[in-house]
């Protein structure tokens, strides 16, 4: 039998997560609060593994255009429903697709988030999504994670000094706050 490409075993794993959870909260990601209120230059915002995303809702409540990317399309599934019960469904994109292989059109987003999700190809192509003065918000597991979670893979972590060490030169650190296990960087390409 072939072997599962990664993305697909992705996909099965988080589809029975978010099966077995029941309704989400929608609640946005601190993260998202916060790069929402530096607050980016007015354009879209594009959301990466976004899950059943309040960030996604958040930015669009703001009148912002959101593309929302997800390999889970249980999670796509019930955030669809929670964006069309508030209206937003003009404003949502909602993209099924493995990030490992799909890549956003270049210099295009205001906001590009991240939450909950770590690999370096896709920070890069994230990176470069960005529009001159874009804000980049990133938050992930560090390699201490790994301590308590065994099971989680070196490739999904931060190392140290990362995302931040990985970001081109121009861009402007707001901020980074590292709790041990996770690690968030709040960033502004150079306008
Ligand atoms: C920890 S959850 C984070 C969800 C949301 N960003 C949040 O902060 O609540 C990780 C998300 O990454 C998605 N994911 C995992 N691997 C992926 C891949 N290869 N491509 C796209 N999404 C992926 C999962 O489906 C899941 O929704």
């Amino acid at each position: 039998m072939e072997p599962e490409p990664s993305g697909d075993s992705d996909r099965l794993r988080w589809n029975t997560r978010y099966e077995r959870r029941g309704t989400p909260s929608f609640t946005a990601h601190p993260l998202a609060s916060r790069a929402l209120s530096i607050p980016p230059p007015d354009g879209p915002v594009l959301d990466l593994a976004c899950g059943p995303s309040g960030a996604t809702l958040l930015a669009a409540a703001d009148g912002r255009e959101v593309t929302a990317v997800d390999v889970s399309e249980v999670a796509l599934g019930l955030l669809g429903v929670e964006v069309r019960r508030r209206g937003l469904a003009d404003l949502v994109t909602l993209v099924h697709a493995d990030l490992l292989e799909w890549r956003p059109p270049r210099s295009r987003f205001s906001l590009v988030l991240c939450t909950g999700y770590w690999d370096r190809v896709v920070f890069g192509a994230a990176v470069g999504a960005l529009r001159p003065g874009g804000v980049l918000a990133w938050e992930a597991f560090t390699t201490d994670a790994r301590r308590e979670r065994p099971h989680l893979p070196a490739a999904w972590c931060l190392a140290p000094g990362e995302p931040a060490s990985l970001l081109p030169a121009g861009f402007r650190v707001v901020d980074v706050t590292d709790s041990g296990v996770k690690r968030s960087l709040l960033s502004v390409a150079a306008g």
